[in-house]
């Protein structure tokens, strides 16, 4: 075991954790990788030992374990959950314990979320760009993901951590690659899913207002490979790679509004015979609380965002 990389995985079973994972299995270097999984699901964990991964049995609330596995990585990929406090809180005290005893940096590749951007009450339009550290710092503690950031960011100040915070905007795609043929990811977006179970239960696809408000986009492989490039830079040029307030990486490969979006979903709709009129209607205020039910998800799809 010694030279090997060994590496923390939380999230191996989701859209984006599955996308990364695939990625690290067929890494040039993957025989030096150990890789360790913490998955809820028994069947899952089974799967994944197939693929040569060591899967432990543990959720999110399992602080406990997280810490403890956390202390003996040297990588850790967090795609479970941008919004468990205390989950990654444990994975800090873990890497902490981990650095006091060897003296080495551990390294966090966290994922984030775009949303944190949007403004509550925008008085101007802000082009947001992960090269601007003054604007990031600036983005109010209030907002969704930024109290999770802020303890990822606080352990790099700290010293006891190398934390890079990738913040994918909207995902799309139907991913692919060994970890969904063996049916142990995810292969399509929450957000995505979300949108065409609402067009399929209204028979209609939907907009939020009349769909002005524009978002950006990236394409889960995409965003994947930023991941492993994050991964490769950091353990290669290690001084090359921004870290903590200069480690925040956008992902993001175009904006479109949510009208073009329902559009999409209309036409397929149509081309599948399941209604004969492609263009979105708004969503009523219930129908966007029976579908999101959560204020701050609605307020997020009433703003625009703009990144680069
Ligand atoms: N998809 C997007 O468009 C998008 C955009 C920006 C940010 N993000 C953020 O990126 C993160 C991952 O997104 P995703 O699309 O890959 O989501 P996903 O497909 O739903 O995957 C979530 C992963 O986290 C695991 N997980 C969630 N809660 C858990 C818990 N309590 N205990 C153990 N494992 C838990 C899931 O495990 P199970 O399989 O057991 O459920 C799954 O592996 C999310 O936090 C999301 O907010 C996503």
């Amino acid at each position: 075991m010694a030279g090997k990389t060994k590496i923390l995985f939380l999230g191996a079973t989701g859209f984006i954790g599955g996308s990364v994972l695939n990625r690290l299995l067929k890494h040039p270097k993957a025989d030096t990788f150990v890789i360790t999984t913490l998955v809820r699901s028994p069947e899952k964990a089974k799967l994944l030992e197939k693929l040569g991964v060591t899967a432990e049995i543990a959720s999110l609330s399992d602080h406990d374990k997280i810490e403890l596995f956390a202390s003996r990585a040297h990588v850790i990929f967090n795609a479970a959950h941008s919004d468990d406090l205390p989950a990654v809180l444990a994975m800090l005290r873990g890497m902490r314990k981990g650095h006091e005893t060897t003296g080495q940096l551990p390294v966090l590749i966290h994922t984030s979320g775009a949303g944190e951007l949007i403004q509550r009450a925008p008085s101007e339009e802000i082009i947001y760009s992960d090269l601007n550290i003054e604007q990031l710092k600036a983005v109010p503690q209030t907002a969704i993901h930024r109290n999770v950031d802020l303890a990822v960011i606080s352990a790099d100040e700290q010293g006891y951590a190398r934390t890079l915070i990738v913040m994918p905007s909207l995902v799309y795609g139907i991913a692919s690659g060994l970890v969904f043929d063996a049916g142990i990811a995810k292969r399509v977006s929450f957000m995505d899913v979300t949108l065409i179970k609402a067009a399929l239960d209204r028979k209609r696809s939907g907009m939020v207002g009349l769909g002005k408000a524009s978002w950006p986009y990236v394409h889960v492989d995409d965003v994947a490979e930023l991941y492993i490039m994050l991964f490769d830079a950091i353990r290669s040029e290690p001084p090359s790679v921004g870290h903590g307030w200069e480690g925040f990486y956008f992902a993001e490969n175009g904006h479109n509004s949510w009208l073009e979006l329902g559009k999409a979903i209309g036409q397929a709709l149509v081309d599948l015979g399941l209604t004969e009129n492609a263009e979105p209607t708004s969503f009523t205020d219930e129908e966007l609380m029976k579908y999101w039910g959560s204020v701050v998800r609605l307020s997020v799809m009433h703003s625009s965002l703009t990144i680069i």
